[in-house]
């Protein structure tokens, strides 16, 4: 508290300016119980890194600097509110939140924290529209893609043990299982895991995993993954 205090007093503001609610937003965002969906288990740091460009793999591109980009989602989303409204609503299942919110500005005062450059160029995003089968790669490379892209959620292949919830499927056999029954005859399991990562919605089959973009995640990357699965 004592902290929270004289940080606001250095900013000249009263408990409610911007730095008490800059340190608010940093809590939200790290904080899973953020949306109250009880089908929800991600927190915006799930997904999202906020160092400069610390070459982690994740889903989501930093928020570092992300506060005033030229655009977000790669030019489809031209507005920051509505960027982080589409991740909250889809990904994290919340309700949306009225503008009036503090906890919408509590987020929008810790992204701002975040950025010092003013304006920022956006941000490249790819989305693959047609997907195929990409060459396997090399299994040792594929661990440590795993490690960084997908364990957070998916805990370990084969058994999912230290997954983020229930929810999150045991890969790759949900996706073996997906290939066999739901095709006929059965696919490529491999096809389902590439639609996957690059739709996140696959097969008109709905769920909360986004997509990788190709900046998020290399095909190479991915086809270390695959062989790194064993599929
Ligand atoms: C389940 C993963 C996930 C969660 C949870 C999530 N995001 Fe995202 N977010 C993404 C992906 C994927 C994108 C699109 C790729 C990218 O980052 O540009 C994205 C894009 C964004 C962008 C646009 C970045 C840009 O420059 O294009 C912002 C801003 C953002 N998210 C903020 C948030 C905030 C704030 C939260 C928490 C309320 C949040 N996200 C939760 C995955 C997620
Ligand atoms: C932010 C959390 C998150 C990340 C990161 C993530 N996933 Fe997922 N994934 C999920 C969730 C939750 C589901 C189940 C709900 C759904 O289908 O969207 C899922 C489902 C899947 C499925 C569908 C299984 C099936 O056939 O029904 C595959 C395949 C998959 N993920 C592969 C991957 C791979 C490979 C990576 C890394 C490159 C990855 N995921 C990264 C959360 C995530």
């Amino acid at each position: 508290v004592r902290s929270l205090i004289l940080a606001a007093v250095l900013a000249g503001c009263d408990a409610n300016g911007p730095v008490a609610a800059a340190d608010y937003g940093e809590e939200l965002f790290n904080d899973p119980g953020f949306s109250r969906s009880e089908f929800n288990s991600f927190s915006c740091a799930t997904c999202h890194d906020t160092r400069p460009d610390s070459g982690s793999v994740r889903i989501g591109a930093t928020l570092y600097d992300g506060a005033f980009r030229d655009s977000w989602w790669g030019g489809y989303a031209p507005r920051l509110i509505d960027a982080v409204g589409f991740c909250y609503v889809y990904f994290m299942r919340g309700e949306p939140l009225a503008p009036d919110d503090e906890r919408g500005r509590a987020l929008y005062e810790y992204l701002v924290r975040l950025s010092s450059a003013k304006p920022s160029p956006a941000l490249p995003m790819t989305v693959v529209e047609n997907v195929g089968i990409v060459p396997r790669g090399d299994p040792v490379r594929g661990e440590t893609v795993y490690g960084a892209a997908c364990r957070v959620c998916h805990g370990d292949p084969h058994t999912g043990r230290d997954r983020i919830s229930y929810l999150a499927s045991i890969i790759p056999e949900t996706s073996v299982g997906f290939a066999r029954q739901q095709f006929n005859p059965p696919i490529d399991p491999a096809l389902v895991v590439v639609e996957k990562v690059r739709h996140g919605q696959f097969f008109g089959v709905g769920g909360n995993m986004p997509l990788f973009s190709r900046e998020a995640l290399s095909d190479d990357d991915l086809g270390a993954v695959l062989a790194y699965l064993g599929l």
